[in-house]
Parts: C-alpha cells; structure tokens; sequence
C-alpha cells in the first residue's frame, strides 16, 4: 500500500512561490488555456436509463431485462429519454483460456450462444438498438468484480472455473474486453465497479482459501491516506483511453463506480461521464439521504460530460414503493436537481401507473436534462429542511424544498436563496399550481416530501451571473486539497440490516476541503476582514479554476483570504487570465486583509482562469474568496 506522496507534492508546491527557480519542476497553477474537465464521451447531460442491480441483483438474465426495456418502450418512459438498458453484475461465464475471451452464461442469456461454440451479446444489443435503446455493460477494473468479493457463497451467476477463469475484471485485459464489448458486442455504455482493488489485499478470507489472486488493496475504504490515488486514477484512465481508441465517434459512456473513494471526488470528472459519490443506495430513507449528501455540496464538480452520481433510483422498492409515493417524488425531484444519472432501478412488470407516471414526470426530467448542466446549489441547509437552488439554461430558476424528516414542517424561501428580485412568479412542478410572492413566501412541507417550484423573477444581478448560478461552466481544475480528508458532513446513513448494532457508519467521502460554491470549502460563510459575503466561490489557496465564457464582456469579483485562514499560505495573488493570457491581478493580500476588487475585460474570452497563488506551500492550506465573482454582459 502506497502512501500520498506528500514529498513530492511539497516540492511542486514550493515552487509556486516567486523565489524558486528549479527548472525541472512544472508549475501546476500556469494556466492552461484549456478547459480540463472530461468531454470525451456522450454525456452532454446525464445518461437516463434502467439498470439491472436494484431490481434483480446478480439474478439478471435476458428475459427479465428485455421485460423491462420493452415496458420502457411500451410506457413512453424510452421517448421521455430513458433509453440505456445496462446488464450490471451477473452476466458472466467465466473468461475463456488461453485466449482470455469473456464468455457469457448463455443459460440465462441464450441469444448469446454463437454457431461456432462461442458467446456474444450483439444479438442483444442489436435487438435493444433496433428498440431505439442503447446497451450497458458492466465489469471491474479488478481481477474480480464485487459479487466475487463481496457475495455470499450463495451469490448467483459468479464466475466459473480454474482461478484464471474466474478472473473476469479489466485488470490486465483492458484493450481485450473494450474491443469486445464496445466494437464486436456495440454496447454503448460500461459502468467500471472497483471491489476488484478494494476487497482482495492477502488478508481477505478468499484469497487465503486459494480463491482469488491477492491485488493490492490499492483502495483501503476506510484509510484514504492508505489508499494509492495514483494509481487507481491510472487504471481508470487506461480504460477511458481505451474507450476513446475504440470508438473515436465518442459515441460512449464510461461509468466510474468507486463510491466516493480514492479521493475520486478531484479526478472522476476528468475521466469519466459519471462517477459515484457513496456506497450503495438502500431503499431506505436514511441511505437515500446519505447518498443525496455526498453529492449535494459537490455542484462545482459536475459539468456537462461528468456528472456526480449518488447511485441508481430505487423507486418501486422499500420505503420508495407504491406505498411510499411522497418519498418516491422526493427521490426523484432531488436526483433531477443535481443532475444525477437517472437509472431506474425496478422490475417495470411490477409498476403501477403511479410509479410509471412519476418516472416519466416530465417537469422533473427537464431540469434534469437542462443544456446548462448546472448542479443545484444547496441554498439553505439544516438536518430538518434543504433549500436547492439550480439555475437552468433560460436564467429561471428552480427550487426544490426538501423535508428531510419524519414530522410535518414549513420552509420559508427568500427571493435571496434564488438571487432573485422584485415579484417572483412561481409553479409548482407536480401540482402544476402558479402563485407569486416578493421577498419571501413560507412552503409547507409534509413529511419526507420535496416541494419542487419553478421561479421567473429579475435576476439579482442585473446584467449578468455570478459564478455560483453556472457551477456547471466552472471547473476546479486544481481545487487546493493537498491531503485529502474524509467527509465529516455526510449524514450517517445505516445500512438497514446493521440497525444500531457497531460504532454505526461513519463519513468517508474524501469530499473535505473542496471548491465550493457561496460557502468556503469547509462549509463556513465567506468572510474577509469582518465582511460576511452570501454569494462567491470559496476554495483553497494553491488552485485554478477553469471558467467557460459564452459571451460574456467582463469579469468581476471582490478576493481576499477568508477569515477562517490560519496563515499558512502567506500572502496569496489572485490572477485572472483570458485564454492564458494575464488579464488582471491583485496584490498579494494577507489574511485579515479587507476584499480587493478584480475587473478583466473578457468580451473576447473562452476561457477563463483564476488562480489564487499563495506565497506558501503549506499541506493545510488557506481558504480563499473569489467573493461576489461574475459574468457581466
Ligand atoms: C457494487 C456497486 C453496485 C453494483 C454491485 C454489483 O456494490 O456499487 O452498484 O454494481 O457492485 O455487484
């Protein structure tokens, strides 16, 4: 197991300072002129499908899945934009010696049984596209994928055979399955699970019974600082490569199933379409709140082209059944805002017209699929009530009001919360009712329900957007964290089986200390100098953000060190370039300095960079305001 490199790090962090002259060094805070976040692929918004996994487990077989994407059809629910219909775990033989060819279990996949001997999946994925569909896929980036690491003994449909045989992840056959999957099976679509590097270090049970080969762990779930980041980003790399090698139309998706772990928060949306946030969703009201947390703060790290990903839907199941409607919504109309995938996890021969009504709630789906690609900013936020605030392509604005708890209450939503003024015009997306208000209108809430409102009003900024109302054209490319930490503000979600047995489930989420949008990266109000600020992007000394400019004239914003610093980052310089050319620059400014104005003239401007360079390396570095920052016309 690999420790950080913190060395290392220390040594590129030192030359950020004006005195270092080492010429081997790169300068990792240079701007680029480059917007660095992934767009290979085809995630322009967030893929919409159904998935196997919630509704069948590994019991996956053809006859239940082609069930499911027929209905898809057959309801509307494919014209509404639900068209991937992704095999997850389950769908293996064994992989085939010598010539390591993946082969299918034709028993429960018998369109797979080729003339000659073999197995191959296009029949299925041609009959699924002859639907207007598009086919999922799913592997490790392991040897062994997580029914093999995880599963009970009576786990159906593991891998057969010698060791070898058993050995169905990507590790080591990359280029093979890519090839196989994407360009002589067509899928469309690979979710990449990690248990294969996660679960089977030479301690593991199985690998000491001769099961398995050990790997690693390269991931320790529990100990980030134990994990090796390097190299799991590596591996997944390797696949996206691949990925674009063998379909250079990028006619693909690549799905990163790491659950928030290998501090992936900083990297999956600069390699993959969708990354997970957390463990599995439960079809529990608790999981799905701790799930929602993981992504809930993290709107600067979606983009179109890389969505964060709190898991699949579990509506049709649990406490998100035909008995349970309100949180269903709930379940629904949070996912939507925060551009999360929408991946339906249920048998669909079991939906009722309700459920199918609710998955094909077309308020929902557009804000989920709205062209700006803005995650919803979490506007007000409390262990009882959470205001989320998404601005969508046309500059209205919608709200979702969200009762966390198990008790009637209320949520009163300001004009401020939407950073907007004057009369606000409002609909209710599901009831459809229309209203207005001025300055601030009480909700009230049911228990566990989602209010979710459509707002036109003027914009609180006249002529133009502050950055926190586009996190979707803003990318922290380099976001600071130079060690990074667990997640203390993920909500302790219990797995239902565990109940209160065991110290409970602790945050690990390595989402601490990032970029963030009106708060600083800890969670604090942005203040410099006594001066509290309720809109900015708050973020660590020692970063670069990349900022895409549609057309735009001019940039502004106040900047200064955040009250909360404890100097270790000297003074920092906050320097604004235009497609990597100096446009504006701040004296460098201490903490305890008041906020300093910052204007770029950016009318012929793609691409904007804002650095915040600090005279210090330091591994707890300093948070930083880019206070009030926006695109003027
Ligand atoms: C992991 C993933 C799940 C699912 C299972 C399959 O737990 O997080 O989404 O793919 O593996 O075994």
């Amino acid at each position: 197991m690999t420790k950080l490199p913190l060395a290392s790090f220390l040594a590129v962090l030192a030359c950020l300072t004006p005195g270092c002259h080492a010429a081997a060094a790169p300068d990792p805070l240079a701007p680029t002129g480059r917007w660095s976040a992934n767009t290979r692929g085809q995630a322009a918004t967030p893929p919409m499908g159904w998935n196997s996994w919630n509704a069948f487990g590994a019991a996956v077989d053809e006859t239940k899945l082609m069930a499911s994407a027929r209905l898809l059809v057959d309801s509307g629910l494919a014209a509404k934009g639900y068209r991937y219909v992704d095999i997850d775990d389950g769908w293996w033989l064994k992989r085939r010696m010598p010539d390591g060819r993946m082969l299918v279990r034709t028993a429960n996949f018998p369109s797979a049984t080729t003339a000659d001997g073999g197995t191959s999946l296009r029949p299925l994925t041609d009959r699924l596209h002859a639907m207007g569909l598009k086919a999922g896929i799913y592997s490790d980036i392991g040897r062994n994928t997580c029914s093999q690491v995880f599963g009970g003994a009576d786990a159906p449909n593991l891998p057969e055979g010698t060791q070898a045989e058993r050995e169905t992840g990507l590790y080591g056959h990359v280029e093979q399955d890519i090839a196989l999957y994407f360009r002589e099976w067509n899928f469309d679509l690979i979710k990449v699970d990690g248990c294969g590097i996660r679960g089977l270090g030479p301690d593991n049970p199985r690998v000491k019974a001769g099961l398995y080969r050990p790997l690693g762990p390269v991931i320790d779930f529990d100990d980030l600082p134990r994990t090796d980041i390097a190299e799991v980003r590596r591996l997944y790399g390797a696949v996206a490569d691949a990925l674009a090698r063998t379909r250079p139309a990028g006619d693909y998706v690549l799905s990163l199933c790491l659950w928030g772990s290998a501090d992936v928060r900083s990297w999956g949306k600069d390699i993959g379409n969708m990354s997970r946030t957390s463990e599995d969703i439960s079809p529990t009201w608790a999981r799905l709140l701790h799930n929602l947390d993981t992504t809930a703060r993290r709107a600067l790290y979606a983009h179109p082209g890389s969505w964060n990903d709190p898991d699949m839907l579990f509506i049709g199941k649990g406490e998100f059944d035909a008995a349970h409607m309100v949180e269903a919504r709930s379940h629904l109309a949070l996912w939507a805002m925060l551009n999360a995938p929408l991946l339906i996890g249920m048998d669909l021969r079991q939906a009722t017209s309700d459920q199918i009504a609710l998955l094909g709630w077309a308020q929902a789906i557009a804000l989920n699929q709205d062209r700006a690609g803005n995650q919803a900013v979490l506007a007000y936020d409390s262990a009882e009530v959470q205001i989320y605030v998404k601005t969508l392509a046309d500059g209205t604005k919608a709200v979702a009001l969200l009762n966390r708890s198990a008790a009637p209450t209320h949520a009163t939503l300001t004009a401020e919360h939407a950073k907007l003024t004057g009369t606000i015009a409002t609909t209710d997306l599901w009831t459809g009712k229309t209203g207005s208000f001025t300055g601030e209108t009480t909700v009230p809430l049911g228990p566990h329900e989602t209010v979710l409102l459509k707002l036109v009003g003027r914009h609180r900024l006249a002529n133009g957007l502050y950055l926190s109302e586009m996190p979707g054209s803003v990318n922290p490319a380099i976001d600071g964290v130079v060690q990074p930490q667990p997640d203390p503000l993920v909500h302790r979600g219990l797995l239902p089986w565990n109940d209160t047995r065991g110290t409970g489930e602790h945050p690990r989420y390595g989402g601490w200390g990032g970029a963030a949008v009106d708060t600083g990266p800890y969670g604090q109000q942005l203040q410099a100098d006594h001066e509290k600020l309720d809109t900015g992007i708050g973020i660590l000394a020692g970063s670069r953000m990349e900022v895409r400019n549609a057309g735009h004239a001019r940039f502004t914003a106040r900047v200064g060190v955040d009250d909360a610093a404890w100097g270790n980052s000297g003074a920092v310089t906050f320097l604004v370039y235009g497609d990597g050319r100096l446009l504006a620059q701040s004296a460098p400014l201490h903490a305890g300095h008041a906020l300093v104005p910052l204007a770029a003239d950016v009318h012929d401007v793609h691409l904007i960079e804002l650095i915040a360079r600090p005279e210090n390396a330091s591994v707890a570095p300093d948070p930083v305001v880019w206070g009030e920052a926006a695109l003027l016309n």
